[in-house]
Order: structure tokens, then C-alpha cells, then sequence
């Protein structure tokens, strides 16, 4: 019989930024085909009513504090995650922000806020969780990765779109 790719039973996934919006999406499909999570935000309180609802289809989700602009955070997150079930199996680099405004608006704040939350925020997520992931993913980090990759109209999405070609 034909291995069934789907069932991620027994396998752990992070998803970051899961306080709303894609990344609750992601973290229910992967719930739903059988992982256990590790969901993010900046402010755990936000994750109370997701985390419940990945409870309710039988599977666990550890809620943990991530923000991905800070070193000393990302590092300790990735402690924190190791320790909720002594291994990652899938990290999807989910959090991310935009400022949604014309190209000709767009400030050198807000293109820092964005760059060094979709591009190095990514990197250095990844970079932390590699050594608790699976062996290949020590030389291979990239094929651990995935991340939620923005598709962005040319007017508004200069930013987002240089993460974009900025990814590993
Ligand atoms: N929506 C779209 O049309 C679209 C299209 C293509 C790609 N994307 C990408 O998909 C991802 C999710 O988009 P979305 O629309 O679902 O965004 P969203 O609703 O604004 O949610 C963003 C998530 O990222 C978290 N986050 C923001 N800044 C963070 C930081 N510095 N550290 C850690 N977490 C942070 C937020 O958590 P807290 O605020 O609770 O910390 C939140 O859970 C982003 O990377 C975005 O670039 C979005």
C-alpha cells in the first residue's frame, strides 16, 4: 500500500504567528492531518482560543512567546520549543507583518519593520530550530523552511516583495 504523505502523526510542527489571520490556517491543516503544535505570538494571551481549538481535535498545541525582530527571543524560544517535545519535525516561518501603503509612501521605518521581521526575522527562526530538527536539516536548512511567501501587487508590496527575493 502507497505511504500516505498526509498523515503527519507523530510528527511536531511549528507555526509561527498564529494569533490570527494564515498562520491559524496553517497550524489547522497540519493539526488536522495528525501534528502537534507549537504556536506563536509576541503576547501569549493571544493564543488562548487557538490553542483550545487545536486541543479540541485531539492534538497538542504549546503556546510560546516569539518575537521574531529579537536574537535573545528567538533563542529562547527555540529552548522552549525543544523542550515541549524533545524534537521539531516541520517549521513553518508564518510570522511576518506589511505596511500597506504605495511604494512612493513607504518610509525607511517601515521598510526596516518589515525587512527585519519576513527576512531576517525568517532566517534566524530557522537558523535556532535547525539543530532540533530532523538530521538532514543540519546541512539543509533551507529544505526545513517553509514559509508563507507573499504574493504582492507591484503598487503595494515593494517591501514584502524584496523579503520575497530576499528568501533563502
Ligand atoms: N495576507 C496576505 O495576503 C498574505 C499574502 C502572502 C503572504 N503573506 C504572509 O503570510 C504571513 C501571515 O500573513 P497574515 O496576513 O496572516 O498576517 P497577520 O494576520 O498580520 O498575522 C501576522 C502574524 O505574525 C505575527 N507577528 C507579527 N510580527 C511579529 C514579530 N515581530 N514576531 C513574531 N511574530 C510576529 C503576529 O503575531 P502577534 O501580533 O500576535 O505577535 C500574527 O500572528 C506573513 O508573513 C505575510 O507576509 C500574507
Amino acid at each position: 500500500m502507497a505511504e500516505n504523505f498526509f498523515d503527519l502523526t507523530g510528527k511536531v510542527a511549528i507555526v509561527t504567528g498564529t494569533s490570527r489571520g494564515l498562520g491559524q490556517y496553517l497550524g489547522r491543516a497540519l493539526a488536522r492531518s495528525g501534528a502537534d503544535l507549537i504556536i506563536t505570538s509576541r503576547s501569549k494571551n493571544s493564543l488562548s482560543g487557538f490553542q483550545a481549538e487545536i486541543e479540541s481535535l485531539g492534538r497538542r498545541a504549546v503556546p510560546l512567546e516569539l518575537d521574531v525582530t529579537d536574537l535573545q527571543s528567538i533563542k529562547r524560544f527555540a529552548q522552549e520549543a525543544l523542550a515541549a517535545f524533545g524534537k521539531i519535525d516541520i517549521l513553518v516561518n508564518n510570522a511576518g507583518c506589511n505596511r500597506r501603503k504605495p511604494a512612493l509612501e513607504v518610509s525607511w521605518e517601515d521598510w526596516n519593520t518589515i525587512l527585519d521581521t519576513n527576512l531576517r526575522g525568517t532566517f534566524f527562526t530557522a537558523q535556532a530550530i535547525a539543530p532540533a530538527g530532523p538530521a538532514t536539516t543540519r546541512r539543509w536548512v533551507s529544505r526545513f523552511i517553509v514559509a508563507a511567501v507573499a504574493v504582492t501587487g507591484r503598487r503595494r508590496g515593494s517591501a514584502p516583495g524584496a523579503r520575497r527575493r530576499g528568501h533563502l
